[in-house]
């Protein structure tokens, strides 16, 4: 295995930005990264900063070249793990594709997944961000992770506890110097992720975009296909495909207000879309808050809002002149600040940006 240098990074994140990796390594097997951990190139290249754990670049915003090595998670590998009479439990390795893995589940009879359908990445940044969508988290199906401590080369598996699961977020996003002490931010390489899908098999319906599905087709009982199939419609409907318009999905996270908080922001704004969460707080959606803010179709350099989902920045020139990490920021310090003078709310961006 090779490390390589000056790698253009433009065709490994969502957004298209262009910008390079001084050195960079693609780990396809365990074995890889061992060798690697083991070589002076680590060792030179680790000095100075932990290296950067790249899986489909779909939930990344680069703001210029990148210095520090990049480990390109590229693992492959599906299989059913284990069936019993209450649930199967399937494998990937962390470099498949998440869609790609999710339709094979489907297709082999063992659904589950089917409510996360069309999301982009990888399976093995699936726990980092705790991906989710139609009334599923991953933490929902998750049974258990392999990875590779980056400082002492050795294997460990977490349990779904151990992940520290929370919206749109995990302990692999926190740095181990947080008030959270086991953060792993930079410290492990996920190389592999098991899912628990129960039986008997039942569906996640009670969101708005699927009852309406269910509505216009008249299916009072949808299959797991059927679900599939109609969350890869309701994405393709509303969000850019990132193979043409590059984007890293929803930008900020949707956020939780007091009852008490809300009930002002109603009292001003009363089309504020707004649910109740178990916890007694509510969460708004961050898309209507900055459509409000009139934020639809505006943009700095080629960063823009996109005009179906204000929650959406995007990339407006393509290949060719695309936006750089800086417009991105720039666009979304902007929008955050709109939001908090007219909300008072200071929306959290959700992708990770380097
Ligand atoms: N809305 C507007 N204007 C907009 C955007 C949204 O008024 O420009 C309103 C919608 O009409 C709807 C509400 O806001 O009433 C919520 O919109 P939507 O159903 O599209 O969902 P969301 O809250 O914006 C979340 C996730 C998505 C996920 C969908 C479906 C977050 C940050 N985003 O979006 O996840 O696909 O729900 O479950 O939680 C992602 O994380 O990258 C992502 C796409």
């Amino acid at each position: 295995m090779l490390v390589e240098n000056q790698v253009a990074l433009q065709p490994h994140n969502s957004f298209g930005i262009a910008a390079r990796a001084k050195r960079l390594a693609r780990i396809r097997h365990v074995s890889d990264l061992h060798a690697l951990m083991a070589s002076e190139e680590w060792a030179s290249a680790c000095a100075e900063a932990p290296p950067f754990v790249l899986g489909g670049g779909s939930n990344l915003v680069i703001t210029g070249d990148v210095k520090t090595l990049v480990l390109k998670v590229e693992i492959a590998g599906r299989r059913l793990v284990a069936e019993t009479d209450k649930a199967w439990v399937v494998e990937g390795g962390a470099g498949e594709n998440w869609h790609d893995f999710v339709t094979w589940s489907l297709d082999q009879g063992w659904p589950g997944l089917e409510n996360l359908a069309l999301i982009p990445g990888s399976v093995g940044a699936s726990p980092v961000q705790n991906i989710g969508a139609y009334g599923v988290e991953l933490q929902d199906r998750f049974h258990s992770l392999d990875a590779v401590d980056l400082l002492t080369g050795q294997l460990f598996t977490l349990d779904a506890a151990q992940c520290g699961f929370g919206y749109r977020d995990s302990v692999f996003k926190h740095v181990p110097s947080d008030a959270r002490s086991f953060g792993l931010a930079g410290r492990a390489l996920i190389t592999a992720v098991r899912f628990l899908l129960p039986k008997p098999w039942k569906p996640v319906l009670g969101y708005a975009d699927l009852d309406r599905k269910m509505v216009e087709t008249g299916i009072g009982e949808p299959s797991a296909r059927q679900i599939y199939d109609w969350v890869v419609a309701i994405r393709r409907a509303k969000l850019p495909d990132p193979a043409v318009i590059g984007n890293a999905g929803s930008f900020f996270k949707n956020p939780t207000v007091s009852p008490e908080q809300c009930a002002d922001i109603i009292a001003r704004d009363p089309k504020v879309v707004h649910y109740p969460m178990a916890d007694g707080s509510i969460k708004l959606a961050a898309g209507w808050l900055i459509d409000a803010c009139g934020w639809k179709g505006k943009s700095v350099g080629n960063a823009a809002v996109y005009e179906k989902q204000a929650l959406v920045l995007v990339n407006r020139g393509g290949r060719e002149q695309p936006c750089t990490g800086g417009e991105v920021m720039t666009l979304a310090k902007a929008i955050q600040t709109s939001v908090y003078e007219r909300f008072g709310i200071l929306l959290e961006p959700e992708p990770v940006v380097i």
